[in-house]
């Protein structure tokens, strides 16, 4: 496991989207920008799907993700494991927490899940000379 800095989770719950990618089984990439994402604890994430497709079908076969966000030139990508929940209380927080945000926005808005991402390896992607490097 590996724990984000608090640096990390203010620029994770700043950016208006993150990019989740996923691989298929066999390697075909495909990445997406997410923007119902949360914060569980230093060591998990959360994002909502709402629209996963391509991304959806990768996770059930591989459960290996990575979700990289930035801003300006400082940018960190988490690699894990996720899980995907479609029932119990994470799930209904969640629902709920995509449905008052379409109210809040006048566009309806379902949860089809919860998707939970165990953070294994972080990354930086700022540029220069510790770019790619391993922090966690
Ligand atoms: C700015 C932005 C934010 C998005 N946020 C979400 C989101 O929070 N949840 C979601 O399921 N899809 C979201 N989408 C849609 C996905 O990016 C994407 O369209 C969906 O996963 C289908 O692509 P796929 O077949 O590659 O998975 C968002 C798209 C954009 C452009």
């Amino acid at each position: 496991m590996a724990a984000m800095t608090d640096r990390m989770k203010e620029l994770f719950i700043k950016v208006p989207a993150v990019v989740l990618s996923t691989a298929t089984a066999d390697g075909t990439p495909n990445s997406v920008p997410v923007g119902a994402k949360k914060i569980i604890d230093d060591q998990t994430v959360l994002v909502s799907d709402q629209y996963l497709n391509k991304t959806l079908a990768n996770m059930k076969s591989n459960p290996k993700v990575a979700i990289t966000f930035w801003e300006g030139h400082e940018g960190y990508q988490l690699k894990g494991t996720v899980t995907i929940e479609t029932s119990g209380p994470r799930y209904e927080e969640t629902a709920k927490w995509i449905e008052d945000m379409g109210n809040k926005i006048g566009f309806p808005l379902k949860s089809k899940g919860a998707v939970v991402l165990k953070i294994e390896e972080i990354y930086g992607v700022s540029p220069g000379p510790g770019a790619g490097r391993q922090l966690a």
